[in-house]
């Protein structure tokens, strides 16, 4: 169909050029003499007007549309007499190719998020929906320019593993046994030997250590992929499918990684400021005031940095009674994070070097024997947005550790081979992209960013 974009025609079109556009309906409003119908196709926020005069050929059919129909419209650029549109489009021919039925779902303005949540494949169609998943796409882009542009090479990690990165037990296990008639070794458990690969498979929580593969090659790697975690949380920050960008890069330690976070999170925000700019318009008009203007202050801000044991001492002096009670040796909990990016550092803050026992086998032991050479970003209103290490690569260390975590070294030996052949010191993180867009856009709810959102008890479509 020879049509002309909407965004193009909005940016580029003048008063007298003949153009054909089509789209979905956002409203109709019929006055006596003329109709009003704005059209939209998703390439841009904003809608062009078509603007119906009395005794137009086929009026009546057009004006009874409603929101959701499907039009296509052949007219001429004239230059708008109203305020809020420098063109409207006046038509010579209007054709009708998909009526919407009135139990559509997205009829209603001011619909919430929540209900729209329950019909997700209508709710692209609706402002809110549209801005987030052009977000979503240019924030994409820019992820793949800003390692491009630095020399990292793109690893495709496998989806499909036999490795338990985070080492947390949260994967989804893939089998082509019938979990009926499951096959049964000596020991009375199940033989996996019969399984599709021959062991015990399940969906990557990471694509980490396979990207450790590359960058002891290449030096500089980076991924970005789908990643599964099978965590029973229903928090607003969590999905059991989320998308994960993660470099890894040779010759690093921990000051290297974070100088590349601190780099990558401004470079993805002053991509939004240059190309998002009419979404991100709308995101801070209605999502959350003042946004942009948040946004911009952490894009010049030196991110902090503080040890996780001072961490511990904020948060005890803090004069707080937590839900969570924090004690050396205990993870963080949103509500400290929060604390510690919102209210004591009041920009994003670098939690580094937690105590070794609540973190994975494969991050860099300290010299004080306690904790282990990692950091957390966390920022306002999301909390943890990267979590990231140098590696462990000494290999007395790694086995060590592996040991200490219950790690099966023969499972493992490929990765210790890393560190037997030229072992070099290496960091790497893991940034959540729908935590990066939760951030960007001031959307609340990570199931807001994602198409088809998967959470516990949920993966229609
Ligand atoms: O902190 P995590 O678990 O780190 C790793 O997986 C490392 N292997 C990364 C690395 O060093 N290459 O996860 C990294 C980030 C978190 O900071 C968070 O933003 C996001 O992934 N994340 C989730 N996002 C949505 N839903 C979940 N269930 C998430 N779990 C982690
Ligand atoms: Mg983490």
């Amino acid at each position: 169909m020879e049509r002309i974009e909407i965004k193009e025609l909005l940016a580029k079109g003048k008063a007298g050029d003949s153009v054909t556009v089509a789209g979905w309906i956002k409203s109709v409003r019929a006055s006596k003499s003329v109709g009003f119908v704005h059209l939209n196709d998703g390439s841009t926020f904003d809608s062009v007007q078509v603007v119906v005069p009395e005794g137009f050929a086929g009026r009546d059919a057009v004006l009874k549309q409603i929101t959701g129909a499907a039009l296509k419209v052949t007219g001429t650029l004239v230059a708008s007499p109203a305020k809020g549109q420098a063109l409207d489009l006046e038509p010579s021919a209007i054709e009708i190719l998909g009526e919407c039925d009135p139990s559509s779902p997205v009829q209603k303005a001011g619909t919430s998020f929540e209900f729209l949540r329950g019909v997700a494949h209508m709710r692209p169609r609706t402002n809110t929906f549209g801005a987030v998943f052009r977000t979503r796409a240019e924030l994409s882009f820019a992820v793949h320019e800003f390692f491009r542009g630095r020399g990292f090479v793109m690893a495709h990690t496998p989806i499909l593993t036999t490795s338990d990165c985070e080492g947390a037990g949260e994967m989804f296990q893939v089998t082509t046994l019938d979990l009926d008639k499951l096959p049964k070794g000596a020991d009375g458990r199940t033989d996996f030997s019969r399984d599709f690969f021959g062991e015990k498979c399940a969906l990557t929580v990471s694509g980490q250590l396979e990207a450790e593969i590359l960058a002891l090659s290449l030096s500089k790697v980076y991924t970005f992929g789908p990643t599964f975690r099978a965590e029973p949380s229903t928090t607003p920050r969590h999905a059991a499918e989320f998308w994960m960008i993660e470099p890894e890069f040779a010759f690093a330690d921990l000051k290297d990684d974070r100088d590349l976070a601190e780099a990558f999170v401004k470079h993805l925000l002053e991509h939004l400021f240059k190309h998002c700019e009419r979404d991100l318009r709308f995101f801070d008009e209605r999502v959350e005031k003042g946004l942009r203007a948040k946004l911009e202050a952490v894009a010049k801000a030196e991110f902090g940095v503080i040890e996780y044991t001072k961490a511990i001492e904020v948060l005890e002096k803090a004069g707080r009674t937590w839900e969570h009670p924090v004690s050396w040796g205990k993870d963080l909990q949103t509500e400290h994070e929060r604390y510690l990016t919102e209210e004591y550092a009041k920009r994003p803050l670098f939690v580094i070097d937690y105590p070794r026992s609540i973190k994975p086998f494969y991050m860099y032991c300290n010299d004080d024997g306690k904790t282990v050479a990692c950091m957390d970003l966390l920022v306002p209103r999301v909390g943890e947005l990267i979590g990231g290490s140098q590696r462990e690569h000494r290999l007395p260390r790694l086995l060590e550790r592996m040991k200490e975590c219950g790690i099966d070294e023969n499972a493992y030996s490929w990765y210790a081979d890393l560190r037997r052949f030229g072992t070099v010191p290496h960091a790497g993180f893991g940034l959540g992209f729908e935590r990066m867009l939760m951030y960007a856009t001031g959307m609340q709810n990570i199931r807001d960013v994602e198409l088809c959102p998967r959470v516990p008890g949920f993966a229609k479509f």
